[in-house]
């Protein structure tokens, strides 16, 4: 068995995180690379993005045995990886892919009900969708993730604009203080 960490540019300005590997993710240790990759690519061009743009991951880093689910315990031995690669990428928007990665953000909310819809949490915009392996081959969950990728964009753009906008009415940087620099060479 092989860990699948994830994958993606370090400076990537959107995060997916899906649930855990499956048989495909588990040969190759990467994230998404089986029937459910290939549709995360489809929708991913429909929002303008390649794979190449993103960081992908998942919120359990091995494959549970037979592809079941994951269980809690396996949860919690994976977050403190998944939150060191939040940490480090510090991406402005995160996708959470199914309701496991929806859960670490809206626990108790329901996919159905609050798929496509953006949360500012903390400094961090989190848009839970569907998990792309649940849509593949149910034609009307199809449809709506299809038009909730289709709205990417204008949430990617509404959140950098708001980074955009804390960063310059922050306070400026205090100025450097040669005196102090100066003296601390005695
Ligand atoms: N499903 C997931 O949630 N993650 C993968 O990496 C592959 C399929």
């Amino acid at each position: 068995m092989k860990a699948v960490p994830g994958e993606g540019p370090p400076d990537a300005r959107i995060m997916f995180i899906g649930e855990a590997p499956g048989f495909n993710e588990d040969r190759q240790g990467r994230p998404f690379v089986g029937a459910a990759g290939q549709f995360l690519e489809e929708l991913l061009g429909l929002a303008g993005l390649r794979r190449a743009d993103v960081f992908i991951a998942n919120v359990v880093k091995h494959r549970p045995p037979n592809n079941r689910d994951p269980e809690p315990d396996e949860i919690a031995a994976c977050s403190q990886f998944l939150e060191r690669q939040i940490a480090a990428i510090n991406p402005p928007v995160i996708v959470t892919l199914g309701r496991y990665s929806m859960a670490r953000w809206f626990p108790g909310e329901k996919i159905s009900r609050i798929h496509g819809q953006p949360r500012w949490i903390g400094e961090r915009m989190i848009v839970p969708m569907m998990h792309p392996a649940a849509a593949l081959h149910q034609p009307q969950y199809r449809t709506l993730i299809e038009a909730d990728f289709r709205r990417l964009p204008e949430f990617v753009a509404q959140a950098e604009a708001r980074i955009a906008q804390r960063s310059a009415t922050a306070a400026p940087d205090k100025p450097d203080e040669p005196e102090v620099q100066q003296l601390s060479l005695f």
